[in-house]
């Protein structure tokens, strides 16, 4: 299996979250992705820590916390005590994004950076070394169900040859408009781990669609 999945609560039943998340623990899912959102980095708001502490107590997959959301620096020790396994912040949310990373691996997490569409693989350039992992936007954040962006698997190439010059074991994460087709095409173009919200919970049988994710 070359693929790591992380179902997006986003798309989950928010009447029935409870049960979602059993069916997530069941599954062959290798984290849980929550997409927090502020209303203002992002057009949205999703939901935040009360949510995260809940699931917490009953998941038992890695928490993998997605924050859009402006000035993370503030909100990276409540989130390591609702149970984030990994935090990932914006690049563009980000003043000293340095000071950010190192503060998040002191609470002893994976520290990850995502960046938006049209933010350049460059900028990673001089703290790709210090990353577990990057997440990669392949729609613009805000909302499930969008349309895969195309220009996704150039940047996919572009990183895994950061990653693999620096001769680091930095993860690549993909989130938005995954599916079979893009899910497969990512793996091939060098990412690991794929995020998908909409194409999971949408199913009849979501327990099949993350087997076949993992299964690429
Ligand atoms: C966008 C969100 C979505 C979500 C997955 O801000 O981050 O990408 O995780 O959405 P789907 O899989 O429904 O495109
Ligand atoms: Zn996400």
């Amino acid at each position: 299996m070359r693929a790591l999945v992380a179902p997006s609560i986003l798309s989950a039943d928010f009447n029935n979250l409870g049960k979602d998340i059993e069916m997530i623990n069941q599954s062959d899912a290798d984290y849980i992705h929550f997409d927090v959102m502020d209303g203002v980095f992002v057009p949205n708001i999703s939901f935040g820590i009360p949510v995260i502490k809940h699931v917490n107590k009953i998941a038992e997959k890695p928490l993998d916390v997605h924050l859009m959301i402006v000035d993370p620096d503030k909100f990276v020790e409540p989130f390591v005590e609702a149970g984030a396994s990994i935090l990932t912040v914006h690049i563009e949310a980000c003043k000293h994004l340095h000071r950010t990373i190192q503060l998040i691996k002191s609470y002893g997490i994976k520290a990850s950076v995502s960046l938006n569409p049209h933010t350049p693989v460059a900028l990673l350039e001089d703290i790709i070394e210090d990353l577990d992992m990057v997440l990669l936007m392949s729609v613009n954040p805000g909302f499930g169900g969008q349309k895969f962006i195309e220009n996704t698997y150039k940047k996919v190439q572009q990183l895994r040859s950061m990653i693999d010059n620096a001769g680091s074991d930095c993860l690549i994460e993909i989130d938005g408009g995954v599916n079979y087709d893009t899910g497969k095409k990512l793996l091939d173009a060098g990412a690991n781990v794929l995020v998908a919200g909409s194409f999971v919970f949408s199913a009849d049988n979501p327990k099949e669609i993350i087997s076949g994710l993992k299964s690429l």
